[in-house]
């Protein structure tokens, strides 16, 4: 250890959106090949880990939120992997406060993983930038954008990153409904039939974040995965036309779902949230951008 013990270190585990995926393939390991574009925003979990003394230790505690199982396992793999690649036992006391929704298409657990490999990269001698990427994918294909974040086109898995440069921030009407998705489930749905994305989506997609300008991103998002994610959740389907309805235009879907979200411009967002009122489950008005 570099720090000493009790040494407290935190950061922001930022959500993220796709705003836009195409499934290029199926893999014969059974995982989907993408093209996608992923951009964090500037909200998320707050992630702490504590160093400790006792070696023996690694564990989650002090969780706030909801009942969070998953994230925590995949916080505790992420800082076992990490111990074992360092070849140092470490004691390390982990903490989330979470507001991402799980089963939400935000990215969170994967978000929370990387955190803990990035904070524990300080907290000891750093491992190598493609050690902790190798970690990464081996945690789940959407731990390796999170060492980034910002905007970046990810490829193969969506662990195949290529970061793009700064892009002015967008606002983001975040539209969580009171249900989760499974991505497992919406992934083997996405296999019956695939809408296929148009060959030009991705680099138009790009255009439109480097523009800054909410409607060319708003016209320029498509997910393959939206389609299979209805057919998987009747309720994403009621749910995503109540919204369509009340925006008067079609949200947005992150990933696999079930958040939608709607790009707006800063001075629209009030009149946004309002009009999503009568909806169940929650809206968050966010910022793209990098990490702070
Ligand atoms: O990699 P991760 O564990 O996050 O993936 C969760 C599930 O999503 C996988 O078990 C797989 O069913 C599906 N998936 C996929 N193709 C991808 C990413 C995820 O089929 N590129």
């Amino acid at each position: 250890m570099s720090e000493a013990p009790g040494a407290r270190l935190s950061r922001l585990a930022p959500a993220k959106v796709n705003l836009f995926l195409a499934i290029t393939g199926v893999r014969p390991d059974g995982y989907h090949h993408l093209e996608t574009l992923f951009q964090t925003v500037r909200w998320g979990d707050d992630v702490e880990l504590e160093s400790s003394p006792d070696t023996e230790s690694l564990w989650t505690w002090d969780v706030e939120g909801p009942s969070v199982r998953a994230e925590q396992d995949l916080t505790v793999r992420a800082a076992t992997a990490w111990c074992e690649a360092a070849r140092r036992p470490l004691g390390v006391r982990i903490r989330l406060r979470k507001r991402i929704p799980m089963g939400g298409g935000l990215g969170g657990g994967s978000s929370d993983a990387a955190a803990v490999l990035l904070l524990l990269n300080r907290l000891g001698p750093p491992l190598p930038p493609a050690k902790l990427h190798e970690i990464a994918a081996s945690l789940g294909s959407d731990v390796p954008f999170f060492l980034h974040g910002d905007g970046a086109i990810g490829r193969g898995r969506g662990d195949v990153l290529e970061p793009l440069p700064p892009a002015p921030p967008l606002t983001l009407v975040l539209i969580v409904p009171p249900f989760g998705t499974e991505t497992a489930k919406v992934y083997a749905r996405a296999r019956e039939r695939v809408r296929h994305a148009p060959a030009d989506g991705l680099a138009r997609a790009v255009a439109a974040r480097a523009s800054g300008d909410p409607a060319a991103v708003r016209e320029a998002h498509h997910n393959d995965l939206a389609e299979a994610a209805i057919r998987a959740y009747p309720e994403l389907l009621r749910f995503t036309a109540s919204v369509e309805r009340a925006l008067g235009r079609p949200p947005c879907l992150s990933g696999s779902g079930s958040t939608l979200y709607d790009v707006v411009a800063p001075e629209e967002a009030d009149e946004v949230v309002a009009r999503l009122a009568k909806l169940p489950g929650r809206r968050h008005v966010v910022v793209t951008g990098p990490v702070p």
